[in-house]
């Protein structure tokens, strides 16, 4: 079985390392033994454990889950050169990367929360020598797509790697407005999580703008409830997060 390092023990690591579990040996690098300790119980299955002051990742397959800020003492602190190194740190370019890590192969992965369930959307870029494995091991914890340039990788991380976020949040709103018009917080739950997986299939077959137009008929309550969305600025709301979410990714590659 192939080995997989992982340098952090946070939880995108640990969303990883659920989807990878089964298919590769899992080594952690972590600076508290009792939080990696707590990592192997949550993920349920014997790792290999190792303090950031005895890492060795000479020839391993590293996958770098820490902060962007921790990046340079994490960089410090590490021994030996990796064989191939993939990181999912927001805005952090494969230039800085090279600069704190040594490696012989990089990329960038950009991985969501899904991942805990083997449902990730993970977008990947760098050495295109290494594009097969990259993908073949994000797999693992979902579908991936590989893209041309950091730029759209940034672009990505706004969209797919936040995403979960944004759609957490209205499925936040929606069920709170369930309630205020009476409906009882157990069953608005229940409905929204029902309305998120409904959407899913359907997207995954129809263009959203179809999908919008075959919901809503003339003179109807689909139709009400959209021309309300649009007058509150919902669809300006959610350009304005993504642009935001980007400028920060920029922010944090500075
Ligand atoms: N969460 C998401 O949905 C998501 C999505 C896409 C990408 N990412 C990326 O994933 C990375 C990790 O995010 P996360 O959500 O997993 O964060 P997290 O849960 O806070 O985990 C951060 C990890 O970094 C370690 N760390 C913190 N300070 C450190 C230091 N000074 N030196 C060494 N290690 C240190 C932490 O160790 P301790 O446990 O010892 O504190 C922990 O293992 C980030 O770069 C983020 O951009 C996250």
């Amino acid at each position: 079985m192939q080995s997989i390092t992982f340098i952090g023990n946070g939880n995108m690591a640990l969303a990883i390392a659920q989807g990878l579990k089964h298919k590769f040996r899992i080594e952690v690098i972590g600076r508290d033994m009792k939080r990696l300790d707590a990592f192997e119980k949550a993920l349920d299955v014997t790792i290999e454990k190792r303090l950031l002051d005895d890492a060795d990742i000479e020839g391993k397959t590293v996958l770098l889950c820490v902060k962007p800020t921790n990046l340079k003492s994490v960089g410090k602190a590490l021994k030996g050169k990796a064989r191939l190194l993939l990181s999912v740190l927001a805005g952090t370019s494969l230039e800085v990367l090279r600069k704190h890590i040594k490696a012989k192969g990089y990329v960038r992965a950009m991985p969501n929360l899904a991942a805990r369930h083997g449902a990730s959307m993970t977008t990947l870029t760098g050495d295109d020598a290494h594009k097969d494995e990259a993908t073949v091991l994000m797999r693992g914890a979902g579908d991936v797509l590989w893209l041309d340039s950091e730029k759209e990788l940034d672009i990505a991380t706004a969209l797919a790697g936040s995403g979960p976020a944004y759609l957490a949040l209205v499925a936040e709103a929606l069920a709170d407005g369930a309630v205020k018009l009476g409906l009882k917080r157990d069953d608005a739950r229940k409905l929204t999580e029902g309305l998120f997986q409904g959407s899913a299939a359907l997207l995954a077959h129809q263009h959203p703008a179809l999908l919008k137009e075959e919901v809503m008929s003339p003179g109807g309550t689909t139709a009400a409830g959209c021309a309300a969305l649009e007058a509150s600025g919902a669809r300006a709301a959610f350009i304005a997060a993504l642009e935001a979410a980007l400028a920060r990714a920029q922010a944090l590659s500075d």
